[in-house]
């Protein structure tokens, strides 16, 4: 069954990852889907992996300028978005103490300044009925050293998205979020952090799960599927927490 047939969906952040395999699930459902990316090339290369029902609009989520011209390039050649994933995002880890302006800006222009300028601005073209949906982190849900920013861009988008939430309820706009937890993607390559130490890091956010194991990037788009078809017809304003039991803090580890 075609649970997005003839819906056009829109991934920010959709060439790697999350993003991708959310993408691939959408359009194994009957969606057409919009990526988007900072680089030319990795988009070309994503679009090429999914086929004829992708479409990739270079944007840089941190800079409104190209988020106002994706808006209206999609307005103009696709209509009305059904389906609208704030997914793109950066994960920098660094100690408070080391955490200067510019590590600071960078990371809140992505994600959370990026986030609420994208759904700002794409409001006027959602369908109304359309699933809005954010990709937060259970990184402010537990105590993490290194993340602090990260961590607050995320909270900060997820007070956010319930704000949002309330705001469009009266179009029947749904607005959810996914708080994923430890995920293979190549968003921990980009940590530039040596191998010992991403084994490490991995090894002990794999023990911390109940499952003891990172999820795929797969497990994330399922849910992502869930949260912008009519299955979740009833849900707006939620988090679904996504960790393999990480939050839960069982006791025996
Ligand atoms: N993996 C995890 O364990 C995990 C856990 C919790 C939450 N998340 C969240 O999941 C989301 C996806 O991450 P991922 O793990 O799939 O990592 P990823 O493979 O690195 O994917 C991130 C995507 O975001 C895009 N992106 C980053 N900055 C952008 C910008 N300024 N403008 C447009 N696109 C931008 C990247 O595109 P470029 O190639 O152009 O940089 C890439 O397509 C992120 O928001 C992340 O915080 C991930």
């Amino acid at each position: 069954m075609s649970r997005l047939a003839n819906k056009l969906a829109v991934i920010t952040g959709g060439n790697s990852g999350i993003g991708f395999a959310t993408a691939e699930t959408f359009i194994a459902q009957g969606a057409k889907v919009i990526i988007t990316g900072r680089n030319q090339a990795a988009l070309n290369e994503a679009v090429q992996k999914l086929g004829d029902n992708a479409v990739g609009i270079l944007a840089d989520t941190a800079n409104l300028a190209h988020t106002e011209n994706l808006v209206s390039e999609i307005s103009r050649k696709f209509g009305k978005v059904d389906v609208l994933f704030i997914n793109a995002g950066i994960a920098k880890f660094a100690p408070i103490e080391a955490s200067d302006e510019a590590f600071f800006d960078e990371t809140m222009n992505i994600n959370l300044k990026g986030a609420f300028f994208t759904s700002q601005k794409f409001l006027p073209i959602l369908r109304d009925g359309a699933s809005v949906i954010f990709n937060t982190t259970i990184a402010y849900h537990v105590g993490m050293p290194n993340a602090a920013v990260y961590a607050a861009s995320k909270a900060g988008l997820l007070a956010f998205a319930k704000v949002l939430a309330t705001e469009v309820s009266a179009r029947n706009i749904r607005v959810n979020s996914i708080s994923p937890g430890p995920i293979a993607t190549p968003i921990y390559g980009k940590l530039g952090f040596p191998q010992e130490a991403l084994d490490q890091m991995g090894a002990n956010l794999s023990s911390k799960t109940l499952l003891r194991r990172f999820g795929s990037s797969e497990e994330i788009a399922s849910v992502a599927l869930f949260l912008a078809s009519d299955d979740s017809a009833y849900m707006t304003g939620a988090e679904l927490v996504v960790d393999g039991g990480l939050t839960l803090n069982p006791t025996d580890r």
